[in-house]
């Protein structure tokens, strides 16, 4: 059977370009015993998966990816043929897998999801009810707690986690939502379409003033995805008693010397609570995420978006395109 796959062709240099990917055409032989033959729907574009991607990356979390081989991510899709224990055809699945039309699945990693459910769109599992609907889920309701009258900021504002973080932070009662985005064009979609209440292009000079003005009553929440230089002007800026939920650095990903903020004593005068968290590690948790989320959606208070490419042969542009801002909501490849 003909398989296209996208294969990590040589190490990105800084921030990713398509040219670091590569599409071919392969056959694929299986499953043998104990495997299960996986036709993927969606791929799931995440920043995060940026980390894996040098030599020397390899960690507690994942190994460093392999030149040559398809490239690691998320995908959700359908058990075509099954030589595996536990998984049977027709099965609908989503776990770590790869950037290709077929896989095949050996481990247990894979979540077996609820096909009886037709109301649920497959590609949901891989966004808003997925790790980045439930990171924004978590990273609120467990840390973040805005209340009535706060202002939340949140960085990466329109990206798969941010667009949801968003709209559950004012559904939480925050008085003020404000996005920091990559462009006045973005900046004015997170107004008129996910209801922030004000924007920051983090583009602009003079980043600090621009707190200033945009949050004049100081920053109750800081919703961070990006890390880097950004956090250290918010830290200016936090009020006493402010939360940061910690959910990810995507300024650091493509840089072997991440800029840490230099003003952390903030944090301790003002006793701000940061705390990072990890949403794949709270599986136990997905049923409560899921079915708040669904219900917000199903009561129409909050909304999925998504950003997507036709074709597994675009999953190279569209990580690339993360990367350079012309994502808003959840990046999907259509298989
Ligand atoms: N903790 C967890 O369990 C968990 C789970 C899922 C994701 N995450 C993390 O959450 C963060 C957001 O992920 P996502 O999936 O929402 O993002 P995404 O959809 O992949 O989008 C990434 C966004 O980051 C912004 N960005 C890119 N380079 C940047 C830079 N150098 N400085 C500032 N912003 C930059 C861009 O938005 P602009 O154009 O607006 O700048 C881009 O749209 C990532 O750090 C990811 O690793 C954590």
């Amino acid at each position: 059977m003909n398989n296209t796959q996208v294969l990590l062709k040589r190490r990105p240099q800084g921030v990713p370009v398509a040219e670091d990917f590569e599409a071919v055409t392969t056959t694929l032989v299986g499953p043998r015993e104990g495997e299960a033959l996986i036709k993927n729907e969606y791929i799931s574009m995440d920043a995060g998966f940026r980390n894996w991607m040098d030599e020397d990356a390899g960690d507690a979390v994942l190994p460093a990816m392999a030149l040559g081989q398809p490239v690691m991510g998320l995908t959700v899709g359908v058990v075509a043929e099954s030589r595996h224990s536990s998984l049977k055809e027709g099965d609908l699945v989503m776990g770590r897998l790869a950037w290709e039309q077929y896989s095949l699945a050996a481990d247990d990693f894979l979540v077996v999801l609820d096909h009886q459910d037709t109301d649920t769109p497959t590609h949901y599992h891989l966004g808003i009810l997925g790790d980045t609907g439930m990171s924004a889920y978590f990273g609120l309701t467990d840390i973040g707690q805005p209340k009535v009258g706060e202002t939340v900021v949140i960085s990466a504002a329109g990206g798969a986690v941010g667009y949801v973080a968003g709209q559950i932070a004012k559904l939480m009662g925050a008085s003020r939502v404000v996005g920091l985005t990559s462009s006045d064009a973005k900046g004015e979609r997170l107004k008129s379409e996910l209801g922030y209440d004000a924007f920051i292009n983090y583009h602009e000079p003079n980043l600090d003033q621009q707190f200033s003005t945009t949050c004049p009553a100081g920053i109750d929440v800081y919703f961070d995805n990006v890390g880097g230089p950004i956090l250290e002007t918010v830290l200016n800026h936090v009020n006493v008693g402010a939360r940061i939920p910690f959910c990810g650095a995507v300024a650091d990903y493509s840089t072997k010397r991440p800029q840490g903020p230099s003003n952390l004593f903030q944090i301790v005068t003002n006793s701000v609570r940061l705390q990072g968290f990890m949403t794949h590690l709270q599986l136990e948790r997905y049923p409560e995420a899921r079915g708040q989320l669904t219900a917000w959606m199903k009561s129409g208070q909050i909304k999925s978006l998504t950003h997507e490419y036709d074709g597994v042969a675009q999953c190279g542009q569209a990580f690339a395109d993360l990367f350079a801002g012309k994502n808003f909501g959840k990046t999907l490849v259509k298989v």
